[in-house]
């Protein structure tokens, strides 16, 4: 980077400042050890303030309005971002279960307890992609409620409401998840370097599933779970269903509940009816649906 001060143009933005990312402590330093994570989410950098209570915050929270205003949310087009079909009921339903589904059981990392979907990386993962809309759209929500709702718990929120208004018997839903500020930087995702590097590094062999490293539960960097188009890009229905079942368990779901989740709620959710034949081949059908994974 050119880190000469210009004279072209006269633009406000401080072009040639010295704030090259150039060497850093740890470049110079590899050895040091990293203290960073000590003050993880310090009190200091908490923007609610120390006194912040979210479960007496949840008190003050008007829900029937809350979930009339995602209702509307659900079928109001935006012309930046246009529902498709005229509903974002799609959208909605991803990002919750893009939110919930990146939990493992292995370590409790993940998921959509904390509503860290919002930082880096998994606002960036490649998965994720178009999620950061679904977190535009429940913006004028946020901002109307405030800190009433946090935005882990207005993300699976805004899931439930979507099911509910695609005509889905819902069976409640609980608050109470408290959000983070900054990104976290004690979980561990795999060793790849490269976003949907191949599968083989986190197996000792990719075609035992069970043989994944722990604690992952995503075939490969930057996925959710599993990769739609079959084990390393490779489409074989019997290799994914295999990697189906190891990925849902290690999010805690059984047979069952992996079966109602991508037999039955993903095509009803009009969404991965293309992908859903393919993972699922040997799964049973269930005449069930599930919910539960969008309750975090
Ligand atoms: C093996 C499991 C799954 C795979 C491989 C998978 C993969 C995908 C893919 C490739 C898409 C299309 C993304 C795009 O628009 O480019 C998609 C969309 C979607 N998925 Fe999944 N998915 C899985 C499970 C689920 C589950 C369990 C749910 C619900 C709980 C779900 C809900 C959705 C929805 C609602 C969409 C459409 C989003 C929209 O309309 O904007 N998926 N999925």
């Amino acid at each position: 980077m050119d880190n000469k001060q210009s004279s072209a143009g006269k633009c406000p933005v401080m072009h040639g400042a010295m704030t090259s990312s150039g060497q850093t402590n740890s470049d110079w330093w590899p050895n040091a050890l990293n203290l960073d994570i000590l003050h993880q989410h310090d009190s200091k950098t908490n923007p609610l303030g120390e006194d912040f209570d979210y479960a007496e915050e949840l008190k003050q929270l008007d829900v029937e309005a809350l979930k009339s205003d995602l209702r509307t949310l659900m079928t109001e087009s935006q012309a930046w971002w246009p529902a498709d079909w005229g509903s974002y009921v799609g959208m909605f339903a991803r990002v919750a279960w893009h939110s919930a589904g990146s939990y493992r059981l292995s370590d409790g990392r993940g998921g959509g307890g904390a509503g860290n979907q919002r930082f880096a990386p998994l606002n960036s993962w490649p998965d994720n992609v178009n999620t950061d809309k679904g977190r535009r759209l429940l913006w004028p929500i946020k901002k109307k409620y405030g800190n009433k709702i946090s935005w882990a718990d207005l993300i699976l929120l805004s899931g439930t409401i979507a099911y509910e208004v695609a005509g889905l018997k819902i069976y409640g839903f609980a608050f109470g998840r408290k959000d983070i500020w900054h990104p976290e930087k004690d979980t561990y995702w795999g060793a790849e370097k490269e976003w949907l590097a191949p599968s083989d590094g986190r197996y000792g062999d990719v075609d035992k599933p069970d043989t994944m490293e722990n604690p992952l539960a995503a075939v490969q960097m930057g996925l959710i779970y599993v990769n739609p188009e079959g084990v390393n890009g490779q489409p074989d229905p019997l290799k994914t269903a295999a990697q189906v079942r190891e990925t849902f368990a290690r999010m805690a779901m059984d047979d069952e509940e992996t079966a109602a989740l991508t037999s039955v709620v993903t095509p009803s959710a009009n969404a991965t009816a293309t992908v859903a034949p393919k993972t699922s081949a040997r799964i049973p059908k269930l005449p069930t649906s599930n919910t539960r994974a969008l309750a975090g």
